[in-house]
């Protein structure tokens, strides 16, 4: 009855990412009315600072409730505007905040800017743009499971992972590139480019400047793109310490590196970006793609006339950011709020005996439970998942579905619930650890 493309498999929905999901909504926890419910601990998002964007509103109700642009209503001209330009206020808006936000070290400007709904528009459009149906790009693994669909689905792009692995963080490495290059060709596939998320989702952590040059030097020898999402820079909570590296965007390195411009790099150079982690409004679709090369922005212009930003969201975030004064405030406030947070989560895991990769970024860690399943292989990673999610109540994502090579990892997420809900996760799986550690039969494994 459907299309081939809407039936195409590809869009991952068979996940166990999403099929976590399905047991939360069926059965979801609350603190009076359901108790004993699952916690929703496998959604990527930032409800930590409504207050201070609620007291902004609150502020500048009179001219954001009655669209009001210099104390003139504005109304008729947004309900009509439909240019997929976009409002050139935001745009404006929204390059300064970015110089802003990465410690003015790159201009931003808009001319090179193309509003998106969402980043998740803003990859496809990226695909559609630089990719032929059965041309690939290059993953490094683990990477967050909503890439199947963006990537993938609609366009036919492929995706070939690569393969990073524990022993190193799960840094990318030069080698690691030649072998996805490698396979890529032994599938018979072309490939386009790198697609890469810095601050990591799900690592939460950010890409250092070795990693950074050699993704930079393997585009330039192969002759690819680069795909950066950085969807998650100013969630950054933690720069200073000598163990954790400052967000340094793609773009940065390529302006320093570049000088002479080697084969044409800066034009093979795209960045993508939106206000749902950063600000915490994921539901208003505000994305971006910035690029150097002006085919690709000129394309992907085109193309956006299918993922709008509505001109409202538009006039009201345009306001906000252009508040330079509170958004400096709240990026500030937001990332001690989310750094205390990781900290609980971190401790309520230590607590239960299981450890996490260091990270310093976005609103999720990256827990080791390898010793807590039965063997080293998927299927236990898969038992261990069932029996979180349905015996202790927790919808964490398991490390497979966001294609992790190695088993026994999963991504947990601390910025979408209350501290007490927090809490009671924790209770939960401290009491579900002992259980474990104290049963006889269980062998431990990589402690
Ligand atoms: C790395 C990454 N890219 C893109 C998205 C999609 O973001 P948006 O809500 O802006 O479409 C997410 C959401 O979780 C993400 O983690």
């Amino acid at each position: 009855m459907l299309s081939r493309k809407a039936n195409k498999d590809s869009h991952g929905q068979d996940s166990s990412y999403f099929e976590g999901w399905q047991e939360y909504e069926k059965n979801p926890y609350h603190p009076i009315q359901n108790p004993t419910g699952i916690i929703q601990m496998g959604l990527a998002e930032n409800q930590l600072s409504f207050d201070l964007l609620e007291y902004w509103l609150r502020r500048n109700s009179n001219t954001m409730a009655l669209l009001k642009k210099d104390g003139v209503s504005a109304f008729r001209e947004l309900a009509l505007f439909q240019d997929y330009h976009g409002l050139p206020a935001l745009k404006d808006a929204l390059v300064k905040f970015m110089t802003r936000m990465r410690g003015n070290k790159t201009k931003y400007t808009s001319d090179k800017l193309v509003l998106t709904a969402g980043a998740t528009a803003a990859n496809e459009i990226l695909m559609f743009c630089l990719a032929d149906p059965g041309h690939a790009f290059i993953l490094p693994t683990p990477y967050y499971p909503g890439f199947d669909r963006d990537l993938k689905w609609r366009t036919g792009v492929e995706i070939v992972p690569m393969h990073c692995s524990s022993s190193n963080g799960f840094r990318i490495t030069r080698e690691a590139l030649e072998e996805a290059y490698q396979l890529g060709q032994e599938l018979n596939l072309n490939i386009k480019g790198v697609l890469v998320t810095n601050p990591s989702n799900p690592l939460g952590t950010t890409m250092t400047k070795t990693e950074l040059i050699h993704l930079l030097d393997f585009a330039i020898d192969k002759n690819i793109h680069i795909v950066s999402d950085e969807i998650y820079s100013a969630t950054v909570f933690d720069s200073s310490s000598p163990t954790t590296t400052p967000f340094i965007s793609i773009m940065e390195v390529v302006k320093e590196r570049n000088n002479n411009n080697l084969n044409n790099i800066r034009e093979r150079v795209h960045m993508v970006y939106s206000l749902s982690k950063d600000l915490g409004v994921p539901g208003f679709r505000v994305g971006m793609i910035y690029s150097n090369n002006e085919m690709v922005v000129a394309a992907a212009t085109k193309m956006s006339s299918f993922a709008l930003v509505s001109s409202q969201t538009q006039f009201l975030l345009s306001n906000l950011l252009s508040d330079a004064k509170f958004t400096e405030k709240y990026m500030e406030e937001n990332q001690r709020r989310l750094k205390r947070r990781k900290e609980m989560l971190v401790r309520g895991l230590r607590n239960a005996g299981i450890g996490c990769l260091r990270s310093n970024a976005g609103l999720f860690c990256w827990v080791d439970m390898r010793h807590l399943m039965r063997s080293d292989s998927f299927e236990a990673e898969k038992e261990l998942w069932k029996r979180i999610l349905c015996e202790v109540g927790l919808n964490i994502s398991a490390g497979s579905s966001c294609h992790c090579s190695q088993p026994g990892w999963f991504r947990i997420c601390f910025a979408n619930i209350s501290e007490d809900t927090l809490q009671l996760a924790m209770q939960r799986m401290k009491a579900f650890t002992n259980s474990i550690f104290s049963s006889a039969n269980h062998i431990i494994y990589n402690m």
